[in-house]
């Protein structure tokens, strides 16, 4: 049995890292603004970690941004128009998070009277907020004691202790490792230096191990590949499914859509039309689908890679008049395409159709 590693002493290791080189985020109250008196704001706290599920910090930024200009606080975002919401959220992907957002902004501002709950578990009552949202919220916040652990986290925690249990079963393991290194002063500091610590030198390819304050004491380092951990239990190949999506263009360049339904993937956002997704590989890829009769071509397949499944497009365009258009739907012109709630494998659809369909809508 290897001794313990002594977990105030890490802690303080790191502490004095993120205090040198933490990330400056536009969500964060960092250490410098922390010694001016700054406190960090619940509100932008949660949006942050709800865009952050799945998604990378670069491409969270901007729409933190968007959101926090449109609505400065949970209770303008309550009021929001729901429309607006998954308009604003279009190309961040994992759209029930979405929903969920503006259920929870709901349930805070006219539940809480704005307030948000200030522990783990009056957090975890509330929409879209699970084990991990709840403790990062908890612990950067409102300076909780709460072991915060997500991929960064898991990758650095694995090499340090050597841990060779596969994830996911390692997890509680790790959470309770974390939960042990945390110290009772600054847990909100600790866990943000333990991502910036993963995102930034502990990272999933050549890490930079020769900067990273653990280095003296990681088990990993030294006798293995640091790239071999965190174990992972072997993947299942994602099954393919196959569709078709139908672009059509009329006279003034405007493209039809349709709204999908409220439930299940993509619920609630933009589409074009097309055919269901079938897992059978002979699924339906032809014009069988169309939502009216025109000249459809052919254009080509995109791929989109969802959690379960990747999906297989076949694309088709054509031009119709406004007439020829039935069922449900409209005719969005393209300037204001880019406002409209599609979600990325729809804008790959329209693009394979129509190289420059985005760069007109911006230009215009
Ligand atoms: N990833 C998820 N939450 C984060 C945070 N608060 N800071 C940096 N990276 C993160």
């Amino acid at each position: 049995m290897t001794k313990p590693h002594r977990t105030t002493a890490l802690a303080d290791l790191l502490l004095a890292w993120y205090d040198r080189h933490h990330r400056d985020l536009p969500w964060r109250v960092s250490p410098p603004m922390a010694a001016r008196g700054e406190t960090p704001d619940p509100y932008r706290v949660w949006l942050s970690e709800v865009m952050l599920q799945q998604t990378t910090v670069q491409a969270v930024k901007s729409y933190f941004a968007l959101f926090t200009s449109r609505w400065p606080t949970v209770t303008d975002l309550a009021r929001a128009d729901n429309e607006d919401v998954m308009k604003s959220w279009a190309g961040l992907g994992y759209y029930a998070r979405a929903r969920n957002l503006k259920k929870c902004a709901e349930a805070v501002a006219f539940g809480h009277g704005g307030v948000f709950p200030d522990t783990e578990e009056g957090l975890k009552a509330l929409p879209g907020i699970g084990d991990y949202t709840a403790a990062a919220i908890a612990a950067i916040a409102f300076n909780r004691h709460s072991a915060v652990l997500d991929g960064n986290v898991e990758r650095v925690i694995s090499r340090l202790h050597a841990i060779e249990t596969p994830l996911p079963a390692a997890k509680p393991e790790m959470r309770a490792l974390v939960a042990a290194m945390t110290p009772q002063d600054r847990p909100g500091d600790f866990a943000q230096g333990m991502m910036d610590l993963g995102a930034t030198i502990c990272t999933p390819r050549r890490p930079a191990c020769a900067l990273c304050p653990f280095n003296a004491q990681c088990r990993v380092l030294g006798q293995d590949d640091p790239e071999l951990y965190p174990r992972k239990a072997a993947k299942k190949e994602k099954p393919v499914r196959l569709g078709a999506a139908f672009v059509a263009e009329d006279e003034t360049g405007a493209i039809f859509l349709r709204k999908r339904v409220e439930s299940g993937l993509l619920g609630g956002m933009t589409e074009v039309p097309g055919s269901q997704w079938t897992a059978r590989i002979d699924g339906d890829t032809g014009t069988g689908a169309a939502p009216f009769a025109a000249a459809w071509q052919a254009c080509g397949t995109v791929v989109h890679v969802f959690t379960h499944f990747e999906l297989r497009l076949t694309v088709y365009r054509s031009k119709a008049s406004r007439d020829a258009a039935a069922g449900e739907g409209w005719w969005q012109p393209r300037e204001t395409l880019d406002g409209e709630a599609l979600p990325t494998v729809m804008k790959k659809a329209i693009k394979q159709a129509i190289p420059d369909a985005f760069e007109t809508a911006r230009k215009a």
